[in-house]
C-alpha cells in the first residue's frame, strides 16, 4: 500500500487543483492555480467563465504535480478526480482530464465527492484518527455536521438551510470594501483583528431552534443593514478610509466574526452529544473547509471539543481551502479499499457526464 501514487484533481468551484500522494501519506507535489483575478474583476464565480479558467489551467496544472513529484503518468497506480458537488460545466474539464490519462495509460479512476474529500484528507494529517469521527465541513457552499461511521458511510447531523458561513464571510467583504483578491473571508478575519467584537450587536441564528442546522442569511442581511446604516461606501476601499471609517469597518468585522462562530459553537456542543449517542467510540472531532483556515473558528472550536473530551482535527490551511491533495488521498483510500472504476475506453467519447 505504502507505493502506491494516486493522482488527485479538483475544478468543482474556482481554483484548478491537482496533487500527487503516496500510500503512506506523503505529499508529493501539490499545485493550485486560482481564479481570483477573475473574482475581483467580476465580484463572483461565473460558470462560464469559471470553465474558461479550468481549461486553460488543467493542462499545465496536472503537468506540474506530475513534475513536482519527480514522476510521470506511468508511476501512477490511479487517478481520482472530484465528480461533485460543484458547477457541472467545471467539473466536466477535471473529470474529462481524469478520463484521458486513465485511459491513455490503462489506470483505475476513483470518482470523489468534494466535501468526504474535506473531511478525509484529515486522516492523512492525523494518523491516529480511525472512524468514526465527527465532522464539521465549512465553506463556501456548505455547512455541514456529519458523523463519519466509516469511508463512504455518513449520517449528516445538520445542514445549511440558506446560506453557508463562507458566502456570509465574502458578502461581508465585499460590502465593507475590503481586498478581494484571495477570497472574502482572508479578509475579514485580518481586519476583525482591529475591531472590538462587542461593538455591534447582531443576534445569534437559530437560538429557537434545538438542532443542528445553520443559517447564515440573516446574519447577513443584519451585517448590510449595519453597513448601510453607518453609510459606509463599498466603493471606497479600505486603504484609502479614514481611520474613523476604518475603524468602524473592523469593529463590524469583528463583531460579525463573532457571531458566526458563536453559531457554529453552539451547534457542535449539540453535535458532539448526538454523535456520542450513535457512536460512543468517537475520540475526534474534524474541522475541515475552507472557514477552517481562520483562527478564531479554529481556537475557539477547539475549547468547545476539548470541553467535551475529543481532540479537535484540523488540517492546515492549504488542505482546508479546496486543493487536490484532499481528492487523491479520498481515492487513495477508496482505492485501497477496492472502490474504483477500470480504466475508460481509449475511445471514451467526450460527452458522457
Ligand atoms: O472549501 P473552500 O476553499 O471552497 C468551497 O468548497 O467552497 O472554501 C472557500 C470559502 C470562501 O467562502 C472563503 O471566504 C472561506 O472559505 N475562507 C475563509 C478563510 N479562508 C477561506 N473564511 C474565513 N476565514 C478565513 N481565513
Ligand atoms: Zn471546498
Amino acid at each position: 500500500k505504502d507505493d502506491l501514487i494516486v493522482l488527485g484533481i479538483e475544478t468543482s468551484c474556482d481554483d484548478t487543483a491537482a496533487a500527487v500522494v503516496r500510500g503512506n501519506g506523503e505529499i508529493l507535489s501539490q499545485v493550485v492555480s486560482s481564479q481570483a483575478d477573475l473574482l475581483v474583476q467580476y465580484g463572483g464565480v461565473a460558470p462560464k467563465m469559471a470553465e474558461e479558467a479550468h481549461s486553460q489551467a488543467i493542462d499545465p496544472v496536472v503537468r506540474e504535480a506530475l513534475d513536482k513529484a519527480n514522476i510521470t503518468e506511468s508511476d501512477l497506480s490511479a487517478v481520482a478526480v472530484t465528480i461533485g458537488p460543484g458547477l457541472s460545466l467545471c467539473l466536466r474539464v477535471g473529470v474529462q482530464k481524469a478520463r484521458k490519462i486513465a485511459s491513455c495509460f490503462n489506470l483505475p479512476i476513483i470518482g470523489v465527492h468534494h466535501m468526504e474529500a474535506h473531511a478525509v484528507v484529515a486522516r492523512l494529517i492525523e494518523r491516529e484518527l480511525q472512524f468514526p469521527f465527527l465532522a464539521l465541513l465549512i465553506s463556501g457552499g456548505h455547512n455541514l455536521l456529519i458523523v463519519a461511521h466509516n469511508l463512504g458511510q455518513y449520517t449528516q447531523l445538520g445542514t445549511t438551510i440558506d446560506d453557508a458561513i463562507g458566502e456570509a464571510f465574502d458578502k461581508t467583504a465585499k460590502w465593507l470594501g475590503l481586498d478581494m483578491s484571495r477570497s472574502g473571508g482572508p479578509a475579514v478575519e485580518e481586519l476583525a483583528l482591529e475591531g472590538d467584537a462587542e461593538a455591534v450587536k447582531f443576534s445569534t441564528p437559530m437560538k429557537q431552534h434545538k438542532d443542528c442546522n445553520f443559517s447564515y442569511a440573516g446574519l447577513k442581511t443584519q451585517v448590510r443593514l449595519a453597513i448601510e446604516s453607518r453609510n459606509i461606501d463599498a466603493k471606497i476601499p479600505l486603504s484609502s478610509v479614514s481611520s474613523q471609517d476604518r475603524s468602524c469597518r473592523a469593529d463590524i468585522a469583528a463583531s460579525f466574526q463573532r457571531v458566526a462562530v458563536l453559531h457554529l459553537e453552539e451547534r457542535c456542543e449539540r453535535a458532539i452529544e448526538w454523535a456520542l449517542k450513535i457512536e460512543p467510540s468517537i475520540k475526534h472531532m474534524v474541522v475541515s473547509g475552507g472557514v477552517a483556515s481562520n483562527k478564531t473558528v479554529r481556537a475557539r472550536l477547539d475549547k468547545v471539543v476539548k470541553k467535551n473530551n475529543l481532540q479537535l482535527v484540523c488540517p492546515p490551511p492549504s488542505l482546508c481551502t479546496d486543493n487536490g491533495v484532499m481528492v487523491a488521498w479520498t481515492g487513495m483510500e477508496n482505492f485501497c479499499m477496492g472502490r474504483y472504476d477500470p480504466p475508460p475506453p481509449a475511445d471514451d467519447p467526450e460527452d458522457f457526464m
